[in-house]
Formats: structure tokens, sequence, C-alpha cells
């Protein structure tokens, strides 16, 4: 079953595929390898829980499900569901299990596919394959549910990787996607700027920054502290009354803190923001354009300060 659905023959071990794990631009292998740290620093951390939860809420809302049963239900018409750069494939386990059915295959370039295979062996409809999801070896139009969130923006050419896997979703299947909306020109300037920097530092150095990003968003919200903010279009900075860390946050500098995560997630949060060096940013148009060049309907749309995100099927 799993065979037919890929152009090429497959070498299935269990449940793990190695298709590739270099890519020859320096900035994707950088990518892969510094999310390749972040997971196999984070994949056994005591509270994980507390993130899989708060993900797959979010995830609801991203994509439009009104609650987990209306996306089992909606998955219940899916035969083959990907879960492209799923990470540490707790995703692509709730879908494997939410849809027992089906065969669900979760790909991500990093040593995350691998180390989620482990982890998830047990499940029988469950897939993992390490891997380039700009070309994914699947044939066109054979996947009934695409999901990619929170990941395009670090593929190499997000535009490639879009159509890509437009073209592999089925004529009567549904791509949903998610980018990192642009923020404040000074926020915008500085991300640029630390990312090129971080490009030379060590993992240990690009952990110990993350820390003290965590420190720096904890010290300010523990001020509980609000400021009014007059609007300043030009540099796209909202007027109104904000938490001083969240102000510094949205227009500044990425400085997270999230009490309930506690250090070490807040501290990978912030390893994740700015130690890939494929993290593109987009318009609501520029999203919307990708969404048009490849000839796609949008079936949901939302968008919040973060992101935009979308459910999508073939016209
Ligand atoms: C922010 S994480 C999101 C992971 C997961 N989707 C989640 O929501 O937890 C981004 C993931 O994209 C993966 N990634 C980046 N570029 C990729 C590519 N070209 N192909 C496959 N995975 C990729 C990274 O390895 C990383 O695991």
């Amino acid at each position: 079953m799993l065979e037919r659905l890929f152009k090429k023959p497959i070498d299935l071990k269990v449940n793990f595929i190695e298709f590739s794990k270099k890519h020859s631009a320096k900035n994707q292998s950088q990518t892969n390898e510094v999310f390749s740290e972040k997971w196999s620093k984070s994949h056994n951390q005591d509270n994980l829980d507390e993130l899989y939860k708060f993900q797959y809420e979010w995830y609801l809302e991203l994509y439009g499900f009104n609650s987990e049963k209306d996306l089992k239900n909606y998955l219940s018409r899916k035969k083959v569901i990907f879960d492209a750069g799923c990470g540490l494939g707790y995703k692509a386990q709730w879908f494997a299990k939410l849809a027992p059915h089906a065969i669900v295959i979760g790909m991500d370039y990093s040593e995350a596919a691998k180390i989620a295979s482990v982890k998830y062996r047990d499940i029988k409809n469950l897939y993992f394959i390490q891997g380039d999801i700009a070309d994914t070896g699947f044939k066109d139009s054979v996947v009934d549910y695409v999901s990619c969130d929170q990941v395009i923006m670090h593929t190499e050419d997000p535009e490639k990787t879009f159509s890509h896997l437009s073209k592999i979703t089925s004529s009567h299947g549904e791509f949903s996607c998610y980018v990192y909306r642009k923020k404040a020109l000074p926020r915008e300037l500085v991300d640029d700027y630390f990312r090129k920097e971080t490009h030379n530092f060590s993992n240990d150095q690009l952990w110990e920054l993350s820390s003290q990003l965590t420190k720096l968003g904890k010290t300010l919200s523990e001020l509980k502290t609000k400021i009014d903010v007059p609007d300043i279009p030009l540099l796209g900075i909202k007027g109104g009354e904000y938490d001083i860390q969240r102000f510094i946050y949205w227009n500044f500098l990425k400085c997270f803190w999230k009490e309930d995560w506690g250090e070490k997630l807040s501290d990978s949060t912030n390893f994740d923001w700015y130690s890939p060096s494929n993290a593109k940013r987009y318009s609501k148009d520029e999203f919307l354009k990708m969404v048009t060049d490849n000839n796609l309907k949008v079936i949901h749309f939302h968008e919040e300060e973060a992101c935009y995100s979308g459910r999508f099927s073939i016209k």
C-alpha cells in the first residue's frame, strides 16, 4: 500500500525510510543541523505534554476545526495523510490515532524523523521519512490531506515547496499550511541581522543566547507593566496598550517566555527562532499569492500576530 504512493521503490525499515540527509544549499543544511540539535536535546524533556496540548489546540484553531472530534470526522474521509515537516512526530501520531483506517506519513529533514520512528513504532498505520518536503518522492495527487504546520518557511525555496505539496494533494483532498507573518520593521531588521550573525555561533552559544533571551522575557514579563504606545505606521508599530514584554517581543526582539512552559521549553522556542538560516516571513498578499499561483481554493483562512494559516483545495 505504502509503495504505490511513491515514484521509485522505497527501502522501508520497520516504519522508517531514509531518503536524504544532505542538501546542496548551505542554508538548508544549517537549518537541518540546528533542528537536529534542537530535537535531540528536547525530545525527552519533562513538560512536553504541556507543549503538545497547546499545539493540538492551536492546530484546530489555525486550520478551522471546531474540536478534536471535528478533526477526527474530517480525517475519517482521508485515506492518505502527510505531516510535512513533522518534527518529533506528535501531530502525525495524533492524526494516526484519530484516523486508524488511514496511512499517515510524517517527513522531516532533521534527525527528528528517526527519533519519532523509534518513539511511535507501535502505531501500525504510522510511518516516518527523513527527507526534504520540497521533493517528497510521492506521485502526483496521491495524498488526501497534506498538513505543513510551522515548516514551509524553513525550506530552501518555500514557493517551490508549496507548489510541490499542492501537486501531491489529491483532487478531492486538501492542503493546510502555515507561514510566519512579517512583523514591525525594527523586529524584522533585528531578526534578519541576528540570523546572519548566529550562523557563526556554535550550538552552545546558540543555547546560551536562547537562555538569555528567555531570562529577558521573564524579567520583562514579571514587571507586569503596561504602556500606552502611539501608532508608528512607518515602522509598522501598532498603537495601543501593551504589556511591556509583549511590546518589545512583537516590535523589537523575540524574547519568548511562557510561565506554564518553564525555562527549558521557552529556551527551545527562542532557539527555534534565531538559529535556523531559513525562516522567511510573509505578508498576507504574499501568502495568498502562493495559493492562487497554484490554482488552489481557500477553504479556511486564519490570521494572528505571529502567522497566517489556511486550508486549501484543488480548484
Ligand atoms: C518549527 S519546526 C515544526 C515541527 C512540527 N511541524 C511541529 O509543528 O511541531 C520546523 C520543522 O521543519 C523541518 N524542516 C525544515 N526544512 C525542511 C525540509 N526542507 N524538509 C523537511 N523538513 C524540514 C525542521 O527540521 C523542523 O523539524
